[in-house]
């Protein structure tokens, strides 16, 4: 069973749970590799008062990218986990772009979003992975401080168990 995870951390809290994440999958057997998208121009500080940051990301903008290490070959992943920060109710433009440049791969994709507040942000995600990036999502939920509970991974062994036929 192997995971590819594509996450966008601006502040680390979504970096930090995922890396949580994965600790407690890879416990059983399952291969994770992680992927970072970045904004090639970085978003000067306070985020929250950037001009270009609150523009791009109401207008659902496009942005320059790249994926450290480099670009995952999906084909050799059993499934994908977005993971991206929620600005101004709205994923971020990073993994916007990064989503809109897999039009038509049709992979099984589960989306976490991470917030301040509890909502069900990561909708938006999956509204955006499924129109927009042609993934065929089987789980969403959004995460509030960065908080993962027991039934998450509970959930996340059980969907990876299904994939694989049974086998983790
Ligand atoms: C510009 C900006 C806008 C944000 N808007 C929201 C929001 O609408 N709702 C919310 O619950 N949290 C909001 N947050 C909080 C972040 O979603 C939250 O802290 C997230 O976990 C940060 O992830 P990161 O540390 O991986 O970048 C916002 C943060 C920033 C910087």
């Amino acid at each position: 069973m192997k995971i590819a995870v594509i996450l966008h951390s601006e502040t680390g809290t979504t970096r930090k749970t995922i890396y949580y994440i994965a600790e407690k999958l890879e416990m059983k057997e399952i291969s994770i590799d992680v992927f970072e998208v970045k904004s090639k121009s970085d978003y000067r500080r306070p985020l929250h008062l950037n001009p270009k940051l609150i523009y791009h990301t109401l207008k659902g903008k496009n942005v320059e990218i790249e994926i450290e290490p480099c670009m995952p070959r999906l084909e050799e992943y059993d499934l994908l986990i977005l993971a991206s920060p929620i600005w101004i109710g709205r994923i971020t433009p990073p993994m916007r772009t990064f989503i809109r440049k897999l039009k038509g791969k049709g992979m099984k994709t589960i989306c976490i979003t991470t917030s301040r507040i509890n909502r069900e942000y990561s909708k938006v995600l999956r509204r955006i992975a499924e129109e927009e990036g042609g993934l065929n999502v089987i789980y969403d939920e959004n995460l509030v401080n960065g908080a993962v509970s027991e039934e998450l991974i509970e959930r996340l062994l059980k969907l990876s168990g299904e994939i694989n036929g049974g086998k983790v």
